[in-house]
């Protein structure tokens, strides 16, 4: 059996905004945000939801993938920031795309979300569940930042990437020998450091609490602890995955990495002593996305013809949970 991504498909919105532009809400420099985290502008919502941008990013995967939406049997939507409790923004999705045959429902891992939603993807079809999947990565994190908070507002973006995943009965083998596929997968959480980066939702305030909290309902962060967490627990679950199958560093062609901050990426190419030229980024032009940005990079190398048949790639991420995940796969 291979199961592999057939398709990708991003959608950003059309509004830019530059860290020029940010130096006229909060206190910063664009050079403060460009040294500190790479990132130069972002897109920012101008109407656009998590559900129209998600579902634009799955029309361009499924033309890609030559599919139409009647064939989809499960759409997953990776997000923390739907516009909706409910109905969740999958099933959203499944109205838009008119994919009437599909199953459908949200994961939040927050940044790692695409790639627990591919895991999750993966292992439906591995068990012969479901024939295929529109795993998606949509935000709109535009809405939960506090626009006076300058240590987070100069980081976020909104945005949608999306992947078409198919089960085949044959294994594909590619010129080079490898076989295409999903090859392994590793994700984590540790609860214990939740609220480093945090952001609330309604407290509980029923009729019968009779004092009501307040509680902010922005994106909260502890920078530092998130940095040194994901310095340290990305390249150890890259590690992890690849030992699992019997891989070294130098056996992987591309590096798709959440687009957090340059340094973190850095820090990590160092760590695992590859060339930083197999990390490709986006960062600069459209900031951290959440679940959106492994999948909106990986959209944009593949459609740049960077990535090859055969070639072997790792995706991986961390975020608020705080979660972490890396998956091996054989384009
Ligand atoms: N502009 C100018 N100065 C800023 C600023 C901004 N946008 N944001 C913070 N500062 C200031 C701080 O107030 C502090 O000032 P002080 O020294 O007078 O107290 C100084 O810059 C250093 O702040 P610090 O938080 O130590 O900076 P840093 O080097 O850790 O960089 C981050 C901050 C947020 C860029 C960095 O910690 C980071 O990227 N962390 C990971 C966050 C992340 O990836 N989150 C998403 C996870 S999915």
């Amino acid at each position: 059996m291979t199961i592999a991504i057939t398709g990708t498909g991003s959608a950003l919105p059309e509004k830019i905004v530059t860290n020029f532009d940010l130096e006229k809400l909060v206190e910063t420099t664009d050079e403060w945000i460009q040294k500190r985290t790479g990132i130069a502008e972002r897109r920012i919502s101008d109407g656009e939801t998590v559900s129209t941008l998600a579902a634009g990013a799955c029309k361009k995967a499924l033309e890609m993938a030559g599919k139409t939406a009647d064939e989809v049997d499960l759409i997953l939507v990776a997000t923390c920031s739907p516009e909706m409790l409910l109905p969740c923004c999958a099933c959203q999705v499944q109205e838009l795309l008119g994919a009437s045959g599909a199953a459908a429902f949200d994961l939040n891992a927050a940044c790692s979300g695409f790639l627990f939603a591919l895991n999750t993807a993966y292992a439906y079809l591995h068990a012969g569940i479901y024939r295929n999947a529109l795993v998606v990565g949509s935000e709109v994190l535009s809405k939960l930042v506090d626009w006076k908070d300058r240590g987070t507002c100069i980081l976020f973006g909104d945005g949608a990437g999306a992947a078409f995943v198919e089960a085949g009965a044959e294994a594909i083998i590619r010129s080079n020998g490898r076989r295409a596929g999903m090859e392994c997968m590793v994700q984590g959480a540790d609860g214990t450091k939740g609220m480093v980066l945090s952001c609330a939702e309604r407290a509980v305030n029923n009729a019968f609490i009779p004092e009501r909290q307040a509680e902010s309902p922005y994106i909260r962060m502890d920078g530092q602890e998130v940095y040194k967490f994901a310095t340290k627990q990305v390249p150890a679950c890259i590690q992890d995955a690849l030992d699992r199958v019997g891989l070294a560093v130098e056996d992987v062609d591309w590096f798709i990495l959440h687009q957090a901050n340059v340094r973190i990426i850095e820090s990590v190419a160092k760590r695992l002593k590859v060339d930083i030229a197999k990390f490709p980024m986006n960062i600069h032009q459209i900031g951290n996305m959440s679940s959106a940005t492994i999948p909106v990079l990986l959209d944009e190398w593949n459609r740049s013809g960077s990535i090859r048949e055969g070639d072997r790639l790792v995706l991986s991420g961390f975020g608020a949970g705080l979660t972490y995940g890396a998956s091996v796969l054989v384009w």
